[in-house]
């Protein structure tokens, strides 16, 4: 008897839970409530990821930065700035794989690049040794332009930017 109450009260705190649960949802925001500076991000909330993902952009925007920091690591570099191009090596990397992650049609270019292009890069940084780095930074620049015809965009030639 004492067990059947039990029983009971038990399954009348779980309707009552799930009722709770069901009006909470019911009350709150529908997944395709607008969000966002005056709600530009519409749709469900699937549709408003892809849009943010589409504003993310694609390798285009990666290569930018690429680009910009390519030339950052050739100032530090020459500088014999080692940490700020230690750095900038290290921002590359990121950027690229979070590139490679976002693109992955571009996985088995950028995975050749990690391997061949960052390794003796990151070594002549780690030496210290400026002849070094002037030598490495003309196959690291050579490197960026096989990526490029791996990928079928040669008409983007990357030159080594003058001192
Ligand atoms: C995975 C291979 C790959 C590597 C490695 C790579 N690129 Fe690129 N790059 C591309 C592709 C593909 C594009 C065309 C843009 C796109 O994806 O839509 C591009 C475009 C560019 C552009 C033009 C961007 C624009 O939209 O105007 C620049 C500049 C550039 N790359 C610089 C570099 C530099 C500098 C390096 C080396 C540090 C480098 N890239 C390494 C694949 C690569």
């Amino acid at each position: 008897m004492r067990r059947e109450v039990n029983a009971n009260s038990a399954a009348i705190r779980l309707v009552a839970f799930c009722c709770t649960l069901v009006a909470l949802t019911a009350c709150g925001p529908s997944s395709d409530t607008p969000v966002g500076k005056a709600g530009w991000l519409t749709g469900s909330n699937l549709e408003k990821l892809d849009t943010v993902a589409t504003h993310l952009r694609g390798n285009d925007l990666v290569m930018m930065e690429v680009d910009w920091r390519y030339q950052q690591l050739a100032k530090a570099g020459r500088q014999q700035n080692w940490e700020a191009a230690e750095y900038q090596l290290n921002k590359l990397k990121l950027t690229m794989s979070l590139g490679k992650e976002r693109r992955p049609k571009r996985a088995t270019s950028y995975d050749w690049f990690f391997e061949t292009g960052f390794p003796p890069m990151v070594e002549a940084v780690a030496k210290k040794d400026l002849a070094l780095f002037e030598e490495r930074f003309v196959a690291f620049t050579q490197n960026c332009n096989t990526c490029h015809d791996m990928e079928k965009v040669s008409f983007f030639k990357v030159e080594s930017p003058q001192n």
